[in-house]
């Protein structure tokens, strides 16, 4: 997969003069139509990519496959995917590793399902759980897609699950070194990803809102067998480059989401207690969230 020529039943990624991307799954006997004419399937089946084609209006387009970051952003979607920026922060932060068992919810359109199972390699698992079927359908289709899987089979290192994980995971009785949680309320499954996490282990949620961030960094606290959480996001910024003319482009992505790890104490060990206290007034009388015994101790005397 992913290279030698170009084969049918791959994606294929045309680009014209002006940036536009056109991505499509070639088929025999098909053709590619744009505002510049066409071209026919037939004509890039066979050739290693990296090649220019002209359609019949006399438009020029460079062809490549999409890369795993150009192919999630442009695949079918169910639900909103986790962006290839935060992906990769995800691969590098939670230290997914080869050989690794990693569990995540839910599988959405199995955009972060990719680099997982990339970064696991063919001695890793990563075990999928999604609520929704349909949903589950559209990721089923996009990692068969992505990896070239036959119609019929999976991916051999990937398992779905139908259902919710805070149910589902404790009933497999399944450990894991990594968890990630891309759900409107991850805090619902803590327990269940504590349960299962190995020592060390880490629990990562992908969150879109400050009030999500808050409440799943709080409500770590409060379980108490992980370490103190840590949360971030992350901005990139492309640069134009050009003679004299070298500033940073016009476009930005603003706001994907935040991120939260923190990691699993052993089984009856607790993380030492802050040191530092509270700022004044972070847990007073109009902070209504989950409350650690730092926050309680933060409680002005009666
Ligand atoms: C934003 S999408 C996930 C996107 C996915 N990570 C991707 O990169 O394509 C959130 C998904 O979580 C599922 N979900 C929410 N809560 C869940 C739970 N407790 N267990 C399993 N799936 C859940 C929803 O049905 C939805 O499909």
């Amino acid at each position: 997969m992913h290279r030698g020529p170009l084969r049918a039943g791959e994606w294929v990624r045309l680009v014209d003069g002006k940036g536009r991307k056109h991505n499509f799954c070639l088929e025999p006997g098909k053709r590619f139509f744009s505002n510049r004419g066409h071209l026919d399937h037939d004509e890039l089946i066979g050739r290693e990519e990296g090649f220019t084609v002209t359609s019949s209006a006399g438009g020029e387009y460079l062809v490549f496959r999409p890369l795993l970051s150009e192919f999630v952003v442009s695949m079918p979607r169910g639900a909103a995917v986790v962006y290839p920026k935060d992906a990769a922060q995800i691969v590098a932060m939670v230290d997914i590793f080869p050989g690794a068992h990693v569990v995540e919810a839910g599988v959405g359109s199995g955009a972060l399902t990719c680099s997982l199972l990339r970064a696991v390699g063919p001695h890793g698992r990563v075990s999928s759980y999604e609520r929704r079927e349909e949903f589950a359908d559209v990721a089923r289709r996009n990692v068969s897609q992505f990896f070239g899987v036959a119609e019929g089979e999976s991916h051999p290192a990937w398992r779905l699950t139908i259902g919710d994980l805070a149910e589902e995971l404790p009933a497999s009785g399944e450990k894991c070194d990594r968890i990630i949680l891309d759900m409107l309320a991850p805090w619902d499954c803590l327990d269940a990803a504590a349960d299962a996490l190995r020592p060390g282990g880490i629990v990562c949620a992908y969150v879109a809102t400050t009030t999500q961030m808050s409440r799943f960094v709080e409500t770590v606290r409060v379980h108490g067998g992980f370490t103190e959480p840590t949360a971030w996001e992350s901005l990139v910024r492309d640069w134009h480059v050009e003679g004299l003319a070298v500033r940073p482009g016009h476009k930005m992505i603003g706001h994907t989401a935040f991120l939260v790890t923190a990691r699993r104490m052993a089984p009856g060990e607790r993380a030492p207690r802050k040191t530092r206290r509270p700022a004044p007034g972070a847990y007073g009388p109009d902070y209504t969230g989950p409350r650690s015994a730092d926050a309680a101790d933060a409680l002005p005397e009666e």
